[in-house]
């Protein structure tokens, strides 16, 4: 019989244990993540904030899998993800980046695109299966089926940014890791790739380690934050309770930065003035 355990407090999905990262050798060696220790359930999104260097895109680069060298574990449902991942376990964590051109082969139509990643990964058969799929896969993103024969230069940053999400979701993730994905967006179209994820989250269930260097943006849409300082996590609360009395010196350092108004992005989706 296994022994009794705790119960765990949220359903398991990610869990990054201890990770630390350091980048060259002797006395170049610098610690860029030290014993950072990260957790995301499934259908909850967290947010990771800190200042530019603190370590939060290395941090997201082990979690998916593009850090090779690294101490700590790194797991999803309680399977060990290490970064030579088969297939299967490649797809489960997926990434949106701030730059959706990253992910986009300027080249493709949309179609193209995302018919690529469903085909290499064998994730449905047939070509009328393959055409439904995508139309879905632009649903889930709210993006009109027109624009499936359209290339990424034709569009808006807003509207490239749901290509890429979609390209993410071609892959049928269970987690995605958005790395400062609204940062380079309008404040507009920001608040609705901001509600897209809440969609998301509420529709597939989806698990989001949504990293930001801009505590007014995780407010709105974060169950928990996490805040990393010099590659340390210096605090984990749920938001209300960081913005209400923040326990680290250097989160109310952040929160200082932030302008004092109560919501920035879904309170205005809903049509509050500003
Ligand atoms: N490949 C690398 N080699 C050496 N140092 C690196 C490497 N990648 C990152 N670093 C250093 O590690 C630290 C953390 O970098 P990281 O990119 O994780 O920060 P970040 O929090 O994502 O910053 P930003 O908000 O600017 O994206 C920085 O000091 C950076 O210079
Ligand atoms: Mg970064």
């Amino acid at each position: 019989m296994s022994p009794e355990r705790e119960a765990p407090q949220r359903p398991v999905g990610l869990r990054a244990e201890d990770i630390g990262v350091v980048f060259g050798r002797g006395d170049r060696a610098f610690t860029a993540v030290d014993e950072a220790s990260i957790d995301v359930a499934p259908g909850e999104i967290v947010g990771l904030v800190g200042e530019s260097g603190s370590g939060k895109s290395t941090v997201s680069r082990v979690i998916c899998g593009l850090q090779r060298d690294y101490t700590g574990t790194v797991s999803f449902a309680g399977q060990k993800l290490t970064p030579k991942r088969t297939a299967a376990q490649w797809r489960l964590v997926q990434m949106v980046f701030q730059d959706p051109f990253a992910s986009l082969d300027p080249r493709y139509t949309v179609e193209q695109t995302l018919s690529e990643v469903i085909r290499h990964h064998r994730l449905v058969s047939g070509k009328e299966a393959l055409r439904a799929r995508c139309r879905e896969i632009m649903d889930m993103v709210r993006l009109p089926h027109g624009f499936l024969g359209r290339t990424p230069v034709t569009m808006s940053g807003g509207q490239r940014q749901r290509v890429a999400i979609a390209r993410a979701l071609a892959l049928e993730p269970q987690l995605l890791v958005a790395d400062e994905a609204v940062s380079a967006l309008d404040v507009s179209v920001q608040a609705e790739i901001i509600a897209l994820f809440a969609h998301l989250r509420d529709e597939l269930g989806l698990g989001i380690l949504f990293i930001s260097h801009d505590l007014a943006v995780v407010k709105d849409l974060c169950a928990r934050v996490y805040v990393i300082h010099n590659g340390i996590i210096v605090e984990h609360s749920a938001t209300a309770e960081l913005f209400r009395s923040p326990q680290a010196e250097y989160t109310r350092t952040l929160l200082a930065a932030v302008p004092r108004f109560t919501s920035r992005f879904l309170d205005r989706v809903e049509g509050d003035p500003q």
